[in-house]
């Protein structure tokens, strides 16, 4: 299968080049620098997909500062709505595949069960709404089209949450870590291994077009999430890590407390069983250390 993959340097386009290779894809991976990889750039973007003729095109690329996304709504919108659109039209004109990810942040984080794909999205910051925006441009395209949302990513070497507390607990005799945020870590490596997933089912069921939930199972608050990880470091041991609220922090952008996806959809389409989060985090701590 000859797969594009956009954003190709990012914690999920850097573990997808990697396993859409191992098991002999053609790749053709662009990174933002390079010519047609930046997808806001549409007359180079389209001439790459008409020179490459993917079967598929992975869209890893994304606007993800998400505090920076409220001062700069306009560039969250070009990257997560207007170059999204401009791909969905491509893949439709190319008769491509595009696989794009969402993210939990759809969601206003309210109550304390699971989200489901179809449950109403109200997003409570820019940059989820960009990223709504995003979806709804892929949906109204009439491409062949699957949209993984996923949660809180993280990969070794990558700037996230896990790897930002490791440097928090070395450098820090006391962390303090939001205790009133749920949701499930998720590896990049196991969502390329999800991509890999769907493009192995998906290349002639245009019935299995839509959205799908992914992420690590189980769940987790990210002040417990922070003990595993230091419980992971025989250096850090009598670490003190103390619990707040979300309030604590002034940040410019509000967070959804409540981020547990529901992967039964996923589960059962694709036969693929996530790894625990406490599986996928403990991988990145180590090949981070
Ligand atoms: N990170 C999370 O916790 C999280 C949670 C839920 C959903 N998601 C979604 O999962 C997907 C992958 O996220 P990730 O964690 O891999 O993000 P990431 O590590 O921030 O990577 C995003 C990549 O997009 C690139 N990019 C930004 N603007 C671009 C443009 N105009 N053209 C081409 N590339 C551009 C960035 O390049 P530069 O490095 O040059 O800026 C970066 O390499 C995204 O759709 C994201 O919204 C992420």
């Amino acid at each position: 299968m000859r797969v594009l993959i956009f954003g190709a340097n990012g914690q999920v386009g850097s573990a997808l080049k990697t396993r859409l290779l191992l098991v002999g894809h053609q790749i053709l991976a662009l990174a933002r620098s390079d010519r047609g990889g930046d997808i806001v750039d549409f007359p180079n973007v389209e001439a790459a997909i008409q020179a490459f003729q993917p079967d598929v095109i992975v869209n890893a690329a994304a606007f993800t500062n998400v505090d920076m996304a409220e001062s700069h709504p306009s560039l969250a919108f070009d990257v997560n709505e207007r170059a999204v659109a401009n791909l969905a039209r491509c893949a439709k004109a190319y008769s491509a595949l595009l696989i794009h990810f969402g993210t939990d942040f759809v969601f206003d984080g309210s109550g304390h069960g699971t989200w489901q794909e179809n449950d109403e999205p109200n997003p409570i910051n820019v940059y989820g709404q960009s990223k709504l925006a995003g979806e709804q441009a892929i949906l109204q395209s009439g491409c062949r089209h699957v949209i993984l949302r996923v949660s809180w990513v993280h990969a070794a070497r990558h700037k996230n949450f896990i790897t930002s507390s490791l440097q928090w607990l070395k450098a820090n005799p006391c962390v303090r870590i939001v205790n009133d945020q749920w949701g499930a870590p998720t590896s990049a490596v196991d969502i390329a291994n999800a991509v890999k997933a769907i493009i192995d089912r998906t290349m002639n069921r245009s019935d299995l077009d839509g959205i799908y939930h992914f992420a690590n199972s189980g769940c987790v608050t990210r002040f417990d999430c922070v003990r595993f990880i230091a419980s992971l470091l025989p250096s850090n041991d009598g670490q003190r890590i103390v619990p707040v609220d979300s309030s604590t922090f002034d940040l410019p952008a509000r967070r959804p407390l409540n981020c547990r996806l529901e992967t039964q959809k996923f589960k059962e389409t694709f036969g693929f069983e996530p790894r625990s989060w406490q599986e996928g985090v403990k991988e990145t701590v180590l090949g981070s250390m």
